[in-house]
């Protein structure tokens, strides 16, 4: 099997694996995240949060959160008042994305955990928060539960988003930010061969790791299609699922309401 052979290489997630391949490329992971959306993936992730509906004082848990962009993000849109809380099953990725709390000068909370099993109460039944004495503590249930990039590599996407449902309050958002597959003809072949060959190229130059580029390009062609992934949200149990397609057609951004 050739190296670059992205179809022929197995995607399927197997969290050990996952976790041990996202350790391993922790440390040139956002170098390679900049060269390879040329920096958009700021932008993208300003558009989720948009859709996150989160405002001044809120409260978002940001599931599978790398090295923390997105989670930044959310807590820009939150303030200081605000709480943003950024989990990963991957120690490295988080270690990258604490060191940033200093850099960014914003604090988020970053702990480790699996998105498949929340460690946080349900939120619907929406009142104050366990142990809080008074009825002005904030309520239990976040206001958004976000995902940047991260459902694909996840065994059970439905179980992931039931769990990110059931941690966010009733009227909450759910949102899922994710590479997809172009369907205009010329652009999806360029696209095709972009992520077949130079992606893991580019992986093996700048991560030093051909395995973690080449499993992207194929979890990214097995993951299911947009109108497929709406339908995988509603099964969790979200309401008025919608999704836009960004950037020509390789970004897609789906939500729905808790
Ligand atoms: C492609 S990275 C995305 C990181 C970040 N959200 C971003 O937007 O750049 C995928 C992340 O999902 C994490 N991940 C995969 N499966 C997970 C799981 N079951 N529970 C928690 N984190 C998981 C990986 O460790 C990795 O950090």
């Amino acid at each position: 099997m050739s190296p670059f052979d992205a179809t022929k290489f197995d995607a399927t997630p197997e969290p050990q694996k996952v976790q041990g391949m996202f350790d391993r490329i922790s440390g040139s992971y956002d170098r390679l995240n900049d060269i390879m959306t040329a920096g958009l993936h700021h932008r993208w992730r300003e558009l989720a949060v948009m859709v996150a509906q989160v405002g001044p004082g809120g409260s978002a848990l940001d599931v599978c959160c790398g090295t923390g962009d997105l989670a930044f993000a959310l807590k820009r849109a939150v303030g200081p008042e605000g709480r943003v809380v950024g989990l990963d099953f991957s120690a490295d990725m988080l270690q990258v994305a604490r060191e940033k709390c200093g850099h960014n000068q914003l604090y988020v909370e970053f702990m480790q955990g699996d998105v498949l099993a929340l460690p946080f109460e349900s939120g619907a039944a929406a009142g104050p928060a366990q142990g809080a004495e008074d009825a002005s503590a904030p309520p239990a249930g976040f206001d958004a539960c976000t995902v940047g990039f991260g459902i694909r590599n996840v065994p059970d996407i439905v179980q992931a988003f039931s769990e990110m449902r059931r941690v966010c309050r009733p009227g909450g958002k759910v949102v899922c930010l994710e590479i997809t597959q172009p369907t205009i003809p010329v652009f999806r072949e360029f696209y095709a061969l972009w992520f077949r060959r130079a992606v893991p190229v580019l992986g093996r130059l700048a991560a030093r790791d051909d395995s973690a580029y080449t499993y992207l390009p194929a979890s990214v062609l097995r993951f299911p299609p947009p109108e497929e992934l709406k339908g995988l949200m509603e099964q969790a149990g979200l309401r008025n699922v919608r999704y836009e397609i960004l950037a020509g057609g390789i970004i897609a951004l789906h939500h729905g309401v808790v």
